[in-house]
């Protein structure tokens, strides 16, 4: 039966520069799979690494099916043998010399409680998997895809408390990146693993993730199930990073629940959700998805008139670049017709419960 994770207040420092992991607390309920999504350097490894103890914690506690595995101020560090965890990385760890089947077979050999009939556990596997036809060729006769399933079927036949993937998916091209990555999700849960997984790709997060942690610089800036992470982001990076590229700056007119008013100068005035607590007077900025703006039509509210300063058509969408009041976005509409001239007024609205105010702190873009 797999077993929760809980982290707590987790630091870690290396010698120099700012705290590689810097006070992430989350939980991983038995059966649900945590992605932990952000740019490089933003400390995913890192936590990934505290959790199957092959770097050693500076401050918080991990604990593992309830178990504390790690806890610096008490002194507690069990080693990563003894946590029951499964891994799998980028690189496809798998041993060279042997078979499909001997590479499956050999955690259950060497592991106390392997145990029972091995032959039956590595062919079921195999099978979940997709590699029942190949148990007796040699792993390096396979694929970057088929290594990595032999990498996973030797991380799941012993079911392990928890599963720890570190960008498993990354070394492959981009059309088995896609195939694996839904299958993987398929695997997780018909084996009803609990699963931590670390990647850059929000496409994998969202696909594979029952929640998604956005991390930005060694802090956990959101936690929520992808739809949330989507249309309620709770942070200007967490929705500029998971592709709500464009910001419109202004002011904030007033408040009420959690929508706010923001003047945004010429243009005029914008209705917008907020998670923020923003007064009159604050500046503020709105970010949107591209695909969010709703071109050639005019809604309830948030109708704005603005001119196609560009169109960059892509096959099955175009980019519009738009210009209204001396603000510019960029809109996007699936289809194989460009429907836009460019050079013509065109009313665009901004649905208010898709764009979304946060405090202005003279940040930089953060693409
Ligand atoms: N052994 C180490 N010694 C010193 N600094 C380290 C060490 N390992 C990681 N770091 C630093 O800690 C920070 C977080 O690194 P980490 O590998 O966790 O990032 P990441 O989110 O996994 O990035 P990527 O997407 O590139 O894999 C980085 O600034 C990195 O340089
Ligand atoms: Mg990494």
């Amino acid at each position: 039966m797999s077993s929760a994770l809980l982290i707590e207040d987790l630091v870690k420092r290396f010698a120099t520069g700012k705290p590689a992991v810097d006070g992430v607390s989350f939980d991983v309920p038995a059966g649900e799979i945590v992605v932990l999504l952000g740019p490089s350097g933003c400390g995913k490894t890192t936590t990934l690494r505290c959790v199957a103890g092959l770097e050693h914690p500076t401050g918080g506690r991990i604990s593992i099916g309830g178990r504390v595995v790690s806890e610096p101020e008490r002194g507690v560090l069990i080693s990563p043998r003894e946590r029951d965890i499964g891994m799998v990385f980028q690189s496809y760890a798998v041993w060279p010399h042997m078979t499909v089947y001997q590479n499956v077979a050999y955690p259950l050999k060497h592991r106390r409680n392997g145990g029972g009939d091995i032959a039956a556990k590595v062919r079921d596997t195999l099978e979940l998997v997709g590699l029942g036809d190949y148990a007796e060729r040699p792993v390096t006769s396979l694929s970057g895809g088929q290594m990595q399933r032999v990498a996973l079927a030797r991380s799941l036949v012993y079911r392990p408390q928890l599963l720890l993937l570190d960008e498993p998916l990354s070394n492959l091209d981009a059309k088995l990146r896609i195939r694996l990555r839904d299958e993987l999700r398929r695997i997780l849960k018909q084996t009803g693993m609990t699963g931590l997984y670390v990647t850059h790709d929000q496409s994998e997060a969202v696909v594979l993730g029952d929640r998604i942690g956005v991390m930005r610089e060694g802090k956990l800036l959101q936690m929520a199930p992808p739809d949330e992470i989507y249309n309620r982001p709770a942070d200007p990076f967490v929705a500029n990073f998971t592709g709500a590229s464009n910001v419109l700056l202004g002011k904030v007119l007033g408040r009420s629940g959690d929508k706010a008013t923001i003047d945004l100068g010429a243009a005029g005035r914008i209705e917008a959700w907020t998670p923020h607590q923003l007064s009159t007077g604050d500046k503020a900025r709105v970010a949107l998805r591209a695909e969010n703006v709703r071109l050639g039509e005019s809604g309830p509210t948030n109708v704005f008139s603005g001119r196609v300063i560009e169109r960059r058509y892509q096959g099955m969408q175009t980019v519009y670049d738009v210009e209204f009041g001396g603000q510019r976005l960029e809109a996007l509409e699936l289809g194989t017709a460009a429907r836009h001239e460019t050079n013509r007024e065109i009313s665009l609205t901004l649905p208010p419960d898709q764009c979304w105010a946060y405090r202005d702190e003279g940040q930089a873009a953060v693409d």
